[in-house]
């Protein structure tokens, strides 16, 4: 009983003086395109204080010729503990585009490992290349160790994470979400790692996604563009349709937003440029799923608008028609569907025998089944006419745009050891909202 007493006495005084641990190794690190060419932003983690330094320099060159100085804010989880963390960003500017360059970020009371990439061109000869995919948990990324080694072997130029982190970043008081940033540090780290909210982010009003990505733009990485090759990228939340209680206003914003930038990248000069706009953002508009979600209702939220709000909330479907979108990249549905050119439940195959030539209307691709402890979702048994190609295999999405008229996007199923399960050469003489006629 004494004993008992006396180690409970001793335990709790032991706690009482324990600290927690200094921690000024920098962690988590990756690396975001911040829209300018010649430019890139690196993002760490510590959860002690310290200055943020990034020392850099071109491949095959003087180790750290280069120092770049940024600062950190500091963030705190919503949850019981109020854990800490300081989020440091460094943009490094005047890089030469297609260089190699080495660096490792930190500051002299700890640097990070040494990491590369390649600075981004904003014109190309072969195009860029991508790996897609939305729908990432920190338990069972069942495709994470393929992507890694596919990035470190240098086959992509960029990733595009659509949505859904971690599950959930903000859990076990942010520490899956700590976890779950070192886990892609060995993809996020040499690619830039672009991405978009999805649900999973919702938590204390997306603080943990607005607080740990560092994309362009002035709004907290909730949407924004940006241009690679001849490609106009336009990520958004389609999360501003299903949390009113975080804003009407969000979804007014943005949709005003998306209208000046649609317009903007629909100038005859701009568009002769990067011909193609791509949209990506979590919640697709179509699927054959079975879930009951908001792409199984004719109604979807995101396609048509609500009108339970005042004002009445516009929808995408039509704005996207209009400024002639040529493709749309979606995820949260734990699975692979690429549409037949559709608008408005109709298919506008390019001719029967090749759709995808001069399609009439946007092509959307769905694919969020990365891997995650929810695993699956199903499909319903017949689909529609719009559903070309659907897989429930864990996997991600590869995409090429290769010039102006060429873009291609193949699917690798994970369940099957890497095999390409399904492709398609995207082909547009004409782009822009003329290319429906
Ligand atoms: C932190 O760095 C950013 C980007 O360089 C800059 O815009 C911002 O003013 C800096 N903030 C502080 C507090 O120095
Ligand atoms: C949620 O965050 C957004 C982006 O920072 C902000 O504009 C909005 O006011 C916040 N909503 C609430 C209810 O705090
Ligand atoms: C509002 O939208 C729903 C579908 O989301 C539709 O069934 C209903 O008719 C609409 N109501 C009005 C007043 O337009
Ligand atoms: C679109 O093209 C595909 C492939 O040829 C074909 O299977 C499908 O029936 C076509 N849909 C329509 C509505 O023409
Ligand atoms: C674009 O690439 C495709 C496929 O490599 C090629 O057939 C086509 O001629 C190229 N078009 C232009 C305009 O360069
Ligand atoms: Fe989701």
């Amino acid at each position: 009983m004494a004993t008992t007493l006396l180690l409970v006495l001793f335990g709790s005084v032991s706690l009482a003086l324990s600290v927690p641990p200094i921690h000024t190794q920098p962690e988590q690190v990756h690396i975001s395109y911040p829209g300018v060419e010649g430019s890139m932003v690196i993002t760490w983690t510590t959860l002690s204080v310290t200055e943020s330094i990034v020392e850099y320099g071109q491949w095959g060159r003087k180790m750290f010729q280069f120092t770049a100085k940024g600062n950190s804010t500091l963030f705190v989880d919503g949850g019981r503990e109020k854990r800490k963390m300081y989020i440091h960003r460094v943009i490094l500017t005047q890089l030469v585009p297609g260089t190699a360059y080495l660096y490792h970020c930190g500051s002299d009371s700890g640097w990070s490992d040494l990491f590369y990439f390649t600075a981004l061109r904003e014109t190309w000869t072969d195009g860029p290349r991508f790996a897609l995919f939305g729908d990432m948990g920190n338990e069972n990324p069942q495709s994470l160790a393929r992507l890694q080694k596919e990035t470190q072997a240098g086959i992509y130029d960029i990733i595009l994470h659509i949505g859904d982190f971690a599950y959930d970043m903000h859990e076990d008081d942010g520490k899956i979400g700590d976890e779950f940033m070192r886990q892609v540090e060995s993809i996020a780290a040499y690619v830039p790692y672009m991405t978009c909210p999805g649900n999973h982010e919702e938590a204390y009003n997306f603080s943990h996604y607005r607080n740990r990505f560092s994309m362009p733009g002035d709004t907290e990485s909730l949407w924004y563009s940006w241009n690679v090759g001849p490609a106009h990228i336009i990520s958004f939340s389609t999360e501003v349709y299903f949390y009113l209680g975080y804003g009407l206003e969000l979804l007014f914003k943005q949709y005003s937003w998306l209208k000046n930038d649609l317009e903007e990248a629909n100038r005859p000069e701009n568009r002769a440029v990067r011909p193609w706009i791509i949209t990506m953002a979590h919640r697709p508009m179509y699927c054959s799923n079975d879930d009951k979600d908001d792409c199984t209702k004719f109604e979807s939220y995101v396609r048509l608008g609500r009108n339970d709000t005042t004002p009445v909330a516009p929808g995408l479907e039509d704005l996207f028609y209009r400024y002639g979108v040529d493709l749309e990249l979606w995820a949260h549905e734990h699975t692979y569907e690429r549409l037949w050119p559709v608008y408005g439940f109709k298919v506008f195959n390019g001719s029967t025998e090749e759709p995808y030539v001069n399609p009439k209307a946007p092509v959307h691709i769905i694919t969020g089944s990365a891997g995650c402890r929810e695993k699956h979702d199903g499909f319903i048994p017949k689909p529609r006419e719009w559903s070309a190609f659907r897989s429930t295999d864990y996997g991600y999405t590869r995409m090429q745009v290769i010039n102006s008229t060429h873009l291609y996007l193949e699917q690798v199923s994970d369940d099957q050891y890497g095999k390409v399960i399904d492709s398609i050469m995207l082909v547009k003489e004409r782009h822009g909202p003329e290319a429906w006629n």
